[in-house]
């Protein structure tokens, strides 16, 4: 049974609203800021064109998939975070509800979305800052530009621009969330308003027998591209694992979680739209900067050179956040036991776990610069639905077990919220391939080996 022993969620609840060591610095609008700059990023910008493959133009329908996907998730995890207010995403949430082996579980499938997340989105990164810069006649030597494999037919070594940004980013965590959080907030606006502006510009070149016939490959096509588009909701859950850094968490965490998703869902469907209305869908095969295509399709280059600017500031966004994400939930994992202490230090005179910080950066850097795009992103999606169908699971669990606690957020549709919420996960699961499926459960093998090797007696919970 010692593999469902639970943490005291009341000793969580009252320690949260004791001094931690991290300062309490973020409000609502930062949270939805950071939601926003955690979501919108190589998705959009980068995945797009590989969804209008496989669903044409009906593309915006894929991206409402998703988004109803990840809504229903949404409410669970805002119902969570309203209720523990603690550092640590979903893995400290279901440690409190479901016991120890399943939080594990939780905590080990989030490396892979927000550790491999940072890596992929860096990759995407480094494709429109080459693009860019090419434009200036710039240009690495062709061995440093991609990860061994990723070009057909190029000989390359290792992702120089991917490694170099994240070793940025890193080095502007580890000083301090308070300066990362207002650069974050200036980039995320920069993000929207190159959205906005191809939105605004690329609608009057829409031409609507681009959308004829509007599902070429069917349903299906729609639902295997929304399995991939799904990449680019994901990040609204970082919102929660800064909870420990929030003020007043039971009223900003549930509106951070719900207006960054929302906003997001809106500009993407409207891009997936206009974007397969200005290029028939076919022209995207092999494209790493759809989004602007369009524009140069349309004769608008001024413009999609912007766009590629912006895409870049948008990416190192989603970058920031993932990474700050990544490090708090190893942090929250040392800090019961799971993982070694060393990670739970904080520095003492940034008040940042340091430490954690430049140890997952470096590893994810290396990552980026040696493992394709492709074969990062099929895991971060499986992983992270994973993830989220657990997060609806623990809801139900939650309002069994423990009716009586505060929730300053109530899940409406109880149970039927949760169950969409797990329903519709699942579903977009069994629409990824079969390898990406072989992978992520060798995975979830390393994390048990892991967990019973080492985990398990150190744990807090594990009697002395
Ligand atoms: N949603 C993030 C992106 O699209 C991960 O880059």
């Amino acid at each position: 049974m010692s593999l469902f022993r639970t943490k005291d969620l009341d000793q969580m609840i009252h320690s949260s609203r004791s001094d931690t060591g991290l300062q309490r610095t973020l409000g609502a609008m930062d949270l939805t800021l950071l939601g926003v700059g955690a979501i919108v990023g190589t998705g959009i910008f980068v995945l797009t064109g590989s969804g209008a493959l496989l669903a044409g133009p009906g593309l915006s329908l894929s991206f409402i998939l998703a988004a109803i996907a990840c809504g229903f998730a949404a409410l669970c995890y805002a119902e969570f975070s309203s209720t523990v207010p603690v550092s640590g995403s979903i893995y400290t949430y279901s440690y409190a509800t479901m016991g120890e082996l399943v939080a594990w579980i939780i905590g080990w499938d989030l490396m892979l979305e927000y550790g491999l997340a940072t890596s992929a989105v860096s990759v995407g990164w480094s494709g429109y800052m080459q693009s860019l810069l090419s434009g200036f006649g710039i240009g690495l030597p062709a061995v440093l530009t991609a990860a061994p494999g990723a070009v057909p037919g190029v000989t390359t070594w290792f992702n120089l621009p991917a490694f170099c940004i994240l070793l940025v980013i890193t080095a502007l965590l580890s000083i301090g969330i308070r300066e990362s959080a207002r650069a974050n907030n200036i980039m995320v606006f920069i993000k929207i308003a190159v959205v906005v502006l191809f939105i605004a510009v690329g609608f009057g070149h829409v031409q609507p027998t681009n959308w004829q016939p509007y599902l070429p490959f069917g349903y299906n096509g729609v639902f295997n591209a929304a399995a991939i588009v799904f990449f680019a909701f994901i990040g609204f859950d970082a919102v929660t694992s800064a909870a420990e850094e929030v003020k007043n968490p039971a009223r900003n965490l549930p509106i951070g979680i719900i207006a960054s998703l929302g906003i997001c869902a809106l500009l993407y469907v409207v891009v997936a739209a206009i974007m397969t209305g200005i290029v028939p869908f076919q022209k995207f095969a092999g494209v790493d900067h759809p989004v602007s295509l369009a524009l140069q399709y349309a004769g608008e280059n001024w413009v999609a050179g912007f766009v590629d600017l912006g895409a870049i500031i948008g990416m190192t966004t989603v970058i920031l956040v993932m990474t700050y994400g990544q490090t708090r939930i190893l942090f929250a994992m040392s800090r019961d036991g799971l993982l070694p202490k060393k990670l739970s230090s904080i520095h003492p005179r940034f008040a940042t776990p340091f430490f954690t910080t430049w140890l997952v950066g470096v590893m994810f850097a290396f990552i980026a610069a040696l493992i394709p795009l492709n074969i990062l992103a099929e895991l971060i999606n499986i992983g992270t639905l994973m993830a989220f169908s657990l997060i609806a699971v623990a809801v139900l669990v939650l309002r069994k077990t423990r009716p009586d606690l505060p929730r300053a957020f109530r899940c409406p549709g109880v149970p039927f919220v949760p169950l969409a919420a797990i329903g519709f996960c699942v579903f977009l699961m069994f629409h990824l391939q079969a390898v990406t499926w072989i992978a992520f459960l060798c995975w979830l093998a390393i994390g048990f080996l892991v967990y019973f090797g080492y985990a398990r007696r150190r744990s807090l919970l594990h009697p002395k």
